[in-house]
């Protein structure tokens, strides 16, 4: 290798050192997005009871204790008893601010809605099995108030 070819080389060599270690990051962070992206799918979860007649009929009974107060018997959000200055959801229109899937309803249900949670966390207050049966509950009421 004569001199001047080495001269041309090593600036070529230093270009494509750059390039692999921009590439490389690249292809990390894309790494990270992929997991972050993976996590949040793994935090929403599948359905577990299947939305047979009698689940209906516990989430049914889920909801009159707890729900109607604020959502309405129908469950369109007009309830007779909401808190001052909030705007319980209409469940059955076809609007999930929150994700409408089985999984997200049930979160919503389970950790409430931040910041200000006019919408209440029951985890611990009601049983996540209890969470299922009335997300089956507000799928049947929104089927047939179709
Ligand atoms: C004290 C009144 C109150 C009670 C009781 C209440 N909620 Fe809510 N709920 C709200 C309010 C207000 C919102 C709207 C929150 C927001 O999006 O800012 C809401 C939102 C929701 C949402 C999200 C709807 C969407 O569009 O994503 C679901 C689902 C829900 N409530 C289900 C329930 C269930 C099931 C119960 C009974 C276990 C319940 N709520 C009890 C007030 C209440």
């Amino acid at each position: 290798m004569t001199l001047s070819s080495l001269a041309r080389t090593v600036p070529a060599l230093v270009v494509l050192a750059a390039a692999f270690a921009v590439f490389t990051a690249a292809d990390s962070s894309r790494a990270v997005a992929v997991e972050a992206a993976q996590e949040a799918a793994a935090e929403v979860p599948e359905n577990p009871i299947e939305a047979t007649e009698e689940s209906v009929r516990a989430g049914l009974r889920v909801y009159g204790r707890f729900c109607r107060s604020c959502h309405g018997v129908r469950g369109d959000g007009r309830g007779q008893n909401p808190s001052p200055g909030t705007r319980p959801a209409n469940l059955i229109d076809d609007e999930w601010v929150h994700g409408d899937s089985d999984g997200a309803i049930y979160n919503v249900i389970r950790q409430g809605v931040p910041p200000n949670y006019d919408m209440d966390a029951w985890e611990g207050r009601i049983t996540d099995e209890e969470i299922w049966h009335v997300v089956n509950f507000l799928r049947e009421l929104a089927a047939r108030s179709q």
